[in-house]
């Protein structure tokens, strides 16, 4: 019997390009970074229903909701976070080939982290979105009761009170989260986005 080679039986697989033009959009990911409390989850929520609605093809991963599974075995030290961050971004990575517009909700603290992550992506498909409100905007806000715990000394590490966040400086959007309603940071990210080229 005739052998045929091992990679003549396999068709090529669908590029990147296949399933942009299949979705009719581009992928890429939006990575937010900002303190606990300063709007990521709600902010990336608020523009991924709008992205969702406009019919493209999104998906968020948010550092509170991961941590139930795919980091799960991590903490809140320098290491665990270095780590989760770069979980999460291999994910995006995945997501981002696969066609999807990737909207990531980390905390991501540490300016060499996020360096890391830009170069996992190319220069086009890599939004990096500071989402800026003062720690004690974020601390009054306290959704979770975290920071009155961090304060009490029960929680200990605490991005913002005795864990170091490194404000980004190369951001490619700032969106002040202090001032700006929801609604008004759901259009500036729009906004943002269709200038940086996604739409
Ligand atoms: S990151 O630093 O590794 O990027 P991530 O975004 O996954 O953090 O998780 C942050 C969320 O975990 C916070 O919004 C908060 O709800 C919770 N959390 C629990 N302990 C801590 C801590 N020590 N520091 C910061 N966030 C914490």
């Amino acid at each position: 019997m005739m052998r045929v080679p091992l990679e003549a039986t396999y068709p090529a697989r669908v590029t990147r390009q296949q399933r942009e033009a299949l979705n009719r959009h581009r992928s890429g990911v939006v990575y937010m970074t900002g303190l606990s409390g300063a709007g990521k989850s709600t902010l990336a929520a608020m523009v991924e229903q709008h992205l969702h609605a406009q019919g493209m093809r999104t998906y968020v991963l948010d550092g509170d909701e991961l941590r139930q599974g795919l980091t799960r075995d991590l903490g809140f030290s320098d290491a665990d976070r270095i780590e989760n961050v770069r979980r999460v971004v291999e994910v995006a990575r995945l997501m981002v080939d696969a066609g999807l517009i990737v909207i990531t909700a980390l905390i991501s603290p540490f300016a060499a982290d996020r360096q890391a992550a830009r170069a996992r992506f190319a220069a086009s498909e890599f939004m990096e979105v500071f989402v800026d409100a003062p720690l004690a905007v974020c601390e009054e806000r306290d959704p979770k009761g975290l920071y009155k715990r961090a304060r009490r000394g029960e929680l200990k590490g605490f991005t913002g009170i005795d864990s170091r966040y490194e404000p980004p400086s190369f951001a490619d959007l700032r969106v002040d989260s202090a001032r700006l309603t929801p609604h008004e940071a759901c259009t500036a990210m729009l906004a943002g986005m269709a200038e940086f080229g996604f739409f």
